[in-house]
């Protein structure tokens, strides 16, 4: 029975009901559709996703300062990994726009 329940907890991780982004305008819209089955609305990925895939947590602090807007941008234009590249599905401004707009907005600076 907690087998179940912990299965259940792990799948709901992967997939909460994930609407309010679509609410959100813009190239939140985009992300919403391309990039939210993975990433998640909350940038962190989820569990499963991270061991398998080596999703980055967006929410990382550290991961936000190692990553240059390029090295990203790149990412998501050509694709890395597990990821597929967005060049040609995407224009290049919504590929910038979904680094500096959606992936930079999980970042928290650190308290000065
Ligand atoms: C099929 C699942 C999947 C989708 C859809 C997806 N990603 Fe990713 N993404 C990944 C994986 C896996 C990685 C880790 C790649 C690696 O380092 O091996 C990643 C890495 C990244 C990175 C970090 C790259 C780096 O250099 O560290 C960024 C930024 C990113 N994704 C943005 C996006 C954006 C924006 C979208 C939507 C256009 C998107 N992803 C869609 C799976 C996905």
């Amino acid at each position: 029975m907690i087998i179940v329940i912990f299965c259940a907890f792990l799948i709901y991780g992967c997939n909460p009901k994930q609407t309010y982004l679509s609410e959100k305008s813009g190239v939140w819209a985009v992300y919403d559709r391309e990039c939210r089955k993975c990433h998640k609305v909350h940038g962190k990925g989820c569990i499963i996703g991270k061991f398998l895939f080596k999703i980055p947590n967006f929410t990382n602090t550290k991961w936000q300062d190692n990553a240059s807007d390029s090295r990203l941008i790149i990412a998501v234009a050509n694709g890395k990994g597990k990821m597929p590249g967005y060049k040609g599905k995407l224009t290049n401004e919504e590929i910038v726009d979904l680094v500096k707009v959606c992936v930079r907005s999980y970042y928290t600076p650190p308290e000065k």
